[in-house]
């Protein structure tokens, strides 16, 4: 029998501690140490199909059969989209998400389309529920097993005697193992049913993945150290009373991390979108001042988003307010800045508000120009041309630098019917069918856009 010991766990940052205190010792959290039994390190971090190896036996390279790691199609492409082409077998996914957002939905969806045997654990719903939403979604299937089910032992047996290719856990924080002492719902119980399904996973090359509810804050209730334990790590997002969901990869043991998946939640379900250009513009109202549309890049995807920006003279009384969605406040305030420095704008006199249209987040430097144009838009009561897109990376000089993949940018605007683009002077040759002007700096950005008329004498220093 393994040697265990006791520890100290940390809720918050999973950090071990041989003593108990009221706060953390790592992170700083208050009263977030539980008690919890440690065995010796068991191989809970082993990749997808490495089970399938005999352990310690060193093999020649060439030996090695690539194809068990490759990734199986799920056949919702924006969900493929996400891991890189789909599922590797054996792998362990979790799927978090708050409540509500459609993640029973989308994996009985994915259940629906996968061609072989499957299993779908409910310890939320009863059986009759899953099977009501199974209908909806036209996912009743011969293949599809559906167990309504807490203990993980009974689970474990089931699997054994179905053999399915693919299992949902829905959710892992409602099952719970008797062999663990704490109530179920504890970290020790979520952490110790994890910690056993993956294990079950990894033996028989299972594909599973673990639905797993995130607080309002967007961690996963109690145990972060959830995520240590699997391959990847899925989070589900959006508004919930928009129809718009957002699925992203955090962690990806297979794959880059950096595709946006985009949904629709409709009547029968979620739809893939796969021009979220359009639906992103689709609301959008030309001539009002302080939008700016950009294109984008979302992981090998561009994406055209207007940003939005409203100003409000401010008369003193403490520091001007500003609010965001969507974008870095830091760097909104570093763009304000250079602002008021470099193209003399009075930024500090206005209050300013500044948001994303669609609830995505942006975080990449391609921004920058919008939201200096937005922003100087509202200020001046100025819109923008209805067919411009602008693009580009502001420096503290207020110089302008160029971005990656800027073509693919532009044919994407070229597509939406954007006609005219403003680019930094270094960006490579346009594609056809968008007319381009090059600047170098922020103030000719602003007369290019035709928010302000000749350059007054003294901004020509910065080039
Ligand atoms: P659900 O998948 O149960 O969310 P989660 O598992 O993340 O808690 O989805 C819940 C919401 O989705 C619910 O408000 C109803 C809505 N919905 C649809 O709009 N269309 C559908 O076809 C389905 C099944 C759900
Ligand atoms: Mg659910």
């Amino acid at each position: 029998m393994a040697k265990t010991r006791l520890v100290h766990r940390c809720t918050e940052c999973g950090a071990t501690h041989p003593k108990w205190g009221g706060r953390c010792p790592a992170c700083g959290a208050w009263n977030s140490l539980v008690e919890e039994f440690e065995g010796p390190a068991e191989v809970t971090t082993l990749a997808a199909g490495m089970a399938l190896f005999p352990a310690g036996i060193a093999t020649p390279i060439g030996d090695v059969d690539a194809n068990t790691a490759r990734p199986r199609f799920t056949g919702i492409s924006e969900l493929d989209r996400v891991l890189g082409g789909g599922f590797v077998p054996g792998s362990v996914t979790l799927l978090g998400g708050e409540p509500g957002i459609g993640k029973s939905t989308l994996l009985l969806q994915l259940l629906a389309g996968w061609i072989g045997r499957t299993l779908y654990v409910s310890a939320e719903e009863s059986a009759q529920q899953v099977r009501l939403r199974a209908e909806r979604l036209d996912a009743v299937r011969p293949d599809l097993w559906l167990l309504a089910e807490t203990s993980v032992p009974n689970i474990i047996a089931t699997i054994d005697e179905l053999k399915p290719q693919v299992v949902i856990i829905d959710s892992i924080q409602t099952v719970a193992d008797p062999d663990l002492a704490s109530a179920p719902g504890s970290v020790v119980q979520v952490r110790g049913c994890a910690h056993r399904l993956v294990q079950e996973a990894k033996r028989r090359d299972i594909t599973m993945v673990l639905v797993g509810h995130v607080t309002k804050e967007g961690g996963l209730a109690g145990p972060r150290v959830l995520e240590h334990l699997v391959d990847t790590v899925l989070s589900f997002e959006g508004e919930r009373h928009h129809a718009l969901r957002l699925l992203r990869a955090s962690k990806h043991r297979f794959g880059p991390t950096n595709e946006l998946g985009l949904f629709e939640m409709a009547e029968a379900g979620l739809i893939p979108v796969p021009d979220p250009s359009q639906l992103f513009l689709a609301d959008r109202r030309t001539g009002v001042p302080g939008s700016a549309v950009v294109p984008t890049i979302e992981g090998q995807r561009p994406l055209l988003v207007e940003v939005q920006a409203l100003t409000n003279a401010f008369n003193g009384g403490g520091p001007p307010r500003r609010s965001v969605q969507g974008i870095d406040s830091n760097r909104l305030a570093m763009l304000l800045a250079v602002l008021e420095r470099r193209a003399r704008m009075p930024t500090a006199q206005h209050e300013v508000y500044a948001s994303v249209v669609g609830g995505v987040k942006l975080s990449e430097p391609g921004v920058d120009l919008a939201l200096c144009l937005a922003i100087v838009s509202a200020m001046m009561n100025r819109p923008l041309a209805a067919d411009l897109v602008v693009c580009g990376e502001i420096g503290l000089a207020g110089e302008l630098r160029q971005v990656s993949q800027t073509q693919r940018r532009l044919s994407e605007a070229a597509r939406l019917g954007f006609a005219h683009a403003i680019v930094p002077a270094s960006a490579p040759a346009a594609p056809a069918g968008i007319k381009v002007s090059r600047v170098s700096t922020l103030p000719e950005a602003l007369r290019a856009a035709g928010l302000i008329g000749e350059m007054p004498t003294g901004l020509h220093a910065v080039t």
